[in-house]
């Protein structure tokens, strides 16, 4: 089962976006999916059409009634889940502060289960909090969206730090498999400067033994489109809104990339080495121009 979280803590780069029609093409091409919305502002949920209702389990009862995963999912689509979220998860980051070994609870519910899918996709929040540690902890793998923006590259550096920590601390397991280009001009001089900047930065950690040394730029970039801000309203993936439109074309080639990714080969530095030649400066610089 692979388990992949889709990550930034940076607001509005198409996490949710990412996450629901990666999560639909995987289900299309015939992968068993299930889809955990991370997020209490459960877009995710929203985005395949279901709204928490009372009596229905959530992320919330998993992580603080403990209530086991098979009794927090529904099947929205074909070979597609989602274990959905409700505003309370907020306050699940209060109500889990005295917990002792809280960061591993999700873990250790979808271990139960080692084989019930094919594919996981965890939507995280937009924040490095106990939400999304218990992502980092439960997951094999990240995939960063970044949206070509001029301080995109910003907090990336943080970003990386964290998967630094958790795979040192929490999950050793833990690699960042690719970063992939969202809400994407793909022709525009900024995107191809961000990708040459990106390209020399992943280049660079190579030969690190950090969660991204093995990283991927994702050859596929998810441009621009309006049906795929359109579809969330009408609680459908891409595929089934509007199956013929770049956005769908998109996901499908995205999907198709992170499935044939092999697993990362680790490096032979030590953590410590990388995370000494790691420093804000060796972080991408956000770009001084605009193209
Ligand atoms: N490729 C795209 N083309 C057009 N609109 C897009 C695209 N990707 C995302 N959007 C829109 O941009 C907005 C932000 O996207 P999304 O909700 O996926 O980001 P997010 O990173 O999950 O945000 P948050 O950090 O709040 O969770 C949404 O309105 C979404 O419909
Ligand atoms: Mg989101």
């Amino acid at each position: 089962m692979r388990k992949i979280a889709i990550l930034n803590q940076k607001g509005g780069v198409g996490k949710t976006t990412t996450s629901v029609n990666l999560a639909a093409a995987m289900a299309g091409a015939g992968k068993k999916v299930c889809l955990l919305d991370l997020d209490p502002q459960a877009h995710a949920s929203t985005h395949l059409g279901v709204t928490a209702t009372r009596g229905m389990a959530t992320l919330y009862d998993m992580l603080v009634r403990l209530t086991p995963w098979e009794k927090a999912r529904l099947q929205v689509e074909s070979n597609l889940w989602i274990t959905p979220a409700a505003l309370d998860l907020a306050a699940a980051e209060v109500e889990l502060s005295g917990v002792v070994g809280r960061e591993m609870i999700l873990r250790d519910l979808l271990n139960a289960e080692p084989d019930a899918f094919d594919v996981l996709i965890l939507d995280c929040a937009p924040s490095l909090g106990v939400l999304t540690l218990n992502a980092l902890t439960a997951v094999d793998e990240v995939i960063i969206p970044l949206q070509p923006h001029f301080l995109a590259l910003h907090g990336l550096g943080k970003l990386l730090e964290t998967t630094g920590i958790v795979s040192k601390r929490l999950n050793q397991a833990l690699k960042v498999s690719g970063v992939v280009l969202t809400l994407c001009d793909p022709h525009t001089r900024l995107a191809q400067e961000i990708v040459e900047d990106l390209t020399g930065f992943l280049e660079r950690g190579r030969s690190s033994r950090t969660p991204w040394a093995a990283t991927k730029l994702c050859t596929t970039r998810i441009r621009r489109n309006i049906k795929l801000a359109e579809c969330p309203s009408f609680g459908k993936s891409i595929f089934s809104y509007a199956p013929t439109c770049h956005g769908a074309e998109d996901h499908a080639l995205l999907a198709q990339e992170i499935l044939d990714l092999k697993p990362a080969l680790m490096a032979t530095s030590t953590f410590e080495e990388s995370v000494s030649r790691f420093s804000p400066q060796t972080a991408p610089a956000p770009l001084a121009k605009a193209g």
